[in-house]
């Protein structure tokens, strides 16, 4: 395998320092923004230089963002090149062009580092699909976020204080709203939704609500009263539909998600057969990061494409109910659902996720936080 590289930032450095020791691949061209040099490849700042060399058969996209990535892997699938895209962004995003694309052009196409960083979510999502129906995927997907709420939780510390820690640890995005508002684990659990359940999601209908309003009068509520607050993306089979949407979700103290500490993940999996099965993991970072890009490259070696087929487009389903948590309801919105106060704050009857994150919307200064079922 001949790899052209685009990005030379935590995720390609990485891949690039393990396929040093391997024969059966190597990184031959890279195309990098900063002056490096490499005794092995050619660094360059010209996408060009990868698309027109014939010998490179597999680009590795490790840029990150959606532009210029779309267009550069586009370019190289439309050249005939396997791609390999740690991009959950990206992937997400452009899953309706990319998937069929790939699929037309008998290209292989792999992205198991864009959901869990260096855990084996996708690659077991993809063997658990052809053994059993998966009804549930989701679970804690953010590291950034996870750090914030357990140093939040666990040490006291203020929002602000957490998430400087955290982008100073190289956790959290370049722009770190993409973590804290949600977004990140919004990506990652589409994409997750898609391969389980061999549907592409219309994005406009998974809603998300992130934890950048979470104060340390809420986290002292929670602790007070038993519960944990993560940040739980989920994607289910209802009856009525996929239902898929991400919250902040109070969590009792005992269950696996409560224990999940600093920037951990812990995705899970329900199988008519298999029943429940959880990965825990770094979700992010230069090695583990780099560890699931290059297991895709093993992949493609072996001839394993796209995880699943591409499926029907489908609008998400919400009208399942939960109770939640709502600070900043002060207009008397809510009265009417209103089941108990607690001092600040309200605890709503079962209410349907469309309908709370569509009253979120009309008051973004509000903190949510769904009542695990
Ligand atoms: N910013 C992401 C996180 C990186 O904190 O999990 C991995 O996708």
């Amino acid at each position: 395998m001949r790899i052209g590289l685009l990005g030379f930032g935590v995720v390609g450095r990485g891949l690039y320092e393990l396929t040093q020791t391997r024969s059966d691949m190597q990184v031959v061209k890279v195309v990098c923004l900063e002056d490096v040099t490499l005794p092995d490849a050619q660094v360059t700042r010209n996408f060009q230089d990868i698309l027109e060399d014939d010998s490179i058969d597999t680009v590795v996209e490790a840029m990150g963002g959606l532009h210029p990535a779309y267009e550069f892997v586009r370019a190289a699938m439309e050249a005939g090149k396997h791609i390999v895209t740690s991009n959950k962004a990206l992937v997400a995003s452009f899953y309706d062009e990319l998937i069929p694309l790939a699929q037309e052009k008998g290209l292989m196409f792999r992205c198991t580092a864009a959901v869990g960083g260096g855990i084996g979510w996708l690659s077991e999502v993809e063997r658990s699909r052809r053994a059993q129906t998966i009804t549930r995927v989701g679970g804690i997907m953010n590291g950034t976020c996870n750090y914030i709420l357990d140093s939040m939780t666990r040490l006291g510390l203020t929002y602000a204080d957490a998430l400087s820690q955290a982008q100073a640890l190289g956790y959290a995005e370049a722009n770190p709203s993409t973590d804290v508002e949600g977004i990140d684990t919004w990506h990652k659990v589409i994409l997750s939704s898609n391969i389980a359940f061999g549907i592409s999601l219309n994005t406009d209908t998974v809603p998300v609500a992130g934890i950048s309003r979470i104060g340390a009068e809420d986290v002292a509520r929670f602790t007070e009263k038993g519960y944990v607050c993560k940040l739980i993306s989920t994607g289910k089979r209802t009856e009525d539909g996929f239902s898929v949407y991400v919250q902040p979700t109070l969590v009792k103290a005992g269950e696996p998600e409560s224990a999940v500490p600093s920037n951990y993940n812990l995705i899970t999996l329900v199988g008519n057969t298999s029943d429940r099965m959880s990965f825990f993991g770094q979700g992010a970072g230069r090695y583990p990061t780099a560890y699931n890009v290059l297991q895709d490259c093993i992949d493609l070696l072996s001839g394993k494409g796209f995880y699943s087929p591409y499926g029907e487009k489908v609008s998400a389903v919400n009208s399942g109910k939960l109770r939640y948590y709502v600070r900043g309801c002060a207009d008397g919105s809510l009265a009417d659902v209103a089941a108990e106060s607690w001092e600040g704050a309200i605890i709503t009857a079962p209410v349907s996720v469309e309908a709370m994150h569509l009253w979120l919307k009309e008051h973004p200064e509000a903190f949510i936080a769904a009542i695990a079922e």
